[in-house]
């Protein structure tokens, strides 16, 4: 597998992180801004976390600019763009990173839940390409974008089917962008990021009420999680090395992310049906 690309120097460029406001994100943030010497973007729908994050980063001497934003809204994310752009001139990194959780079987998710997951987790990225994308073409320089898929990008599991089916999205989308900026020749590195278990508080996030059945696999996930997750720290940091190597798919968990791809290649080289003692993506490292 050629996973290597050229090394893209992100010292002291320009970083733009949506959902930087908790978990990976703001760890994302934190690295680049004080490890990296990144200026950053800090975007977020929680403005009360933005501004937390935000005065204890400056407080540390980061150079950053925080804008409230929507990634499901594609004028909020044209509005994100324009002010990186009126701020801070060309950047070097955007990731992707906004993500939400939702459990339960899937016909009892209210139609608005689906529209809401699918809007963050999958329009999200596209919106947050279309708006970054052109910019970074037509400047030359090199520079990256990392999605935010997950191992649920490759791996299949029950009571989770919008998160999975999100994930498995936002990872064919950029195998297919990467396609497209190679038939351009461009200079913009893609990344899908596939992380393992990191302990945040995604699963406390979800706001909608949850019967008996999901409440139970948020408490198994939220456990699994407290655990066996690695900190938000160790995984920005790695995400960042990654990226900067100029790889393709980036993992929080290589031994882990490995198995459940060649878990995943059997199972679909085979034709199998799917069975529920098939590992799922988290409980393989329980
Ligand atoms: N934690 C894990 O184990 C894990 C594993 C694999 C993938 N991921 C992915 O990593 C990403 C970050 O997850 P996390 O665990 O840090 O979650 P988190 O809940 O800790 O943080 C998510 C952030 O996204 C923000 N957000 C939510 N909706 C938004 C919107 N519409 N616009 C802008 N921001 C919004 C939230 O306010 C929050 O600050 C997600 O895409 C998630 O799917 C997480």
């Amino acid at each position: 597998m050629n996973n290597q690309a050229s090394a893209v120097n992100l010292q002291g460029g320009v970083a733009v992180i949506t959902g930087a406001a908790a978990g990976i994100g703001e760890a994302l943030a934190r690295e680049a801004a004080l490890q990296l010497g990144m200026k950053v973007v800090l975007a977020d729908i929680d403005e009360a976390g933005l501004a937390r994050v935000a005065a204890d980063l400056s407080a540390q001497g980061a150079s950053l600019l925080t804008v409230a934003t929507d990634v499901a809204d594609a004028a909020s994310m044209e509005r994100l763009a324009a002010k990186t752009r009126e701020h801070f001139g060309s950047v070097r990194l955007l990731v992707n990173n906004a993500g939400i959780e939702t459990l339960g079987f899937s016909w009892e998710i209210p139609t608005a839940q689906w529209e809401k997951i699918l809007g963050i987790n999958v329009h999200g990225v596209v919106n947050g390409v279309n708006a970054f994308a052109p910019a970074m073409l037509d400047s030359g320089q090199p520079c990256v974008i990392a999605n935010m898929s997950s191992i649920a990008g490759i791996s299949i599991a029950p009571i989770q089917a919008s998160y999975v089916m999100s994930k498995h999205a936002v990872l064919a989308f950029s195998e297919c962008l990467h396609l497209e900026m190679q038939m351009k020749s461009a200079n913009v590195q893609i990344s899908a990021v596939l992380p393992g278990p990191v302990k945040t508080q995604i699963f406390e996030c979800i706001e909608e009420q949850l019967d008996t059945v999901a409440a139970e696999h948020r408490q198994q996930m939220m456990a699994l999680l407290d655990t066996n997750g690695m900190s938000a720290e160790a995984a920005a940091q790695t995400i960042l090395q990654q990226l900067s190597a100029g790889k393709f798919w980036v993992s929080t968990h290589p031994e882990m992310t490995q198995m459940m791809a060649e878990q995943r290649a059997r199972h679909l080289s085979s034709l199998a049906t799917p069975a529920l003692d098939m590992e799922s993506a988290f409980e393989a490292d329980a």
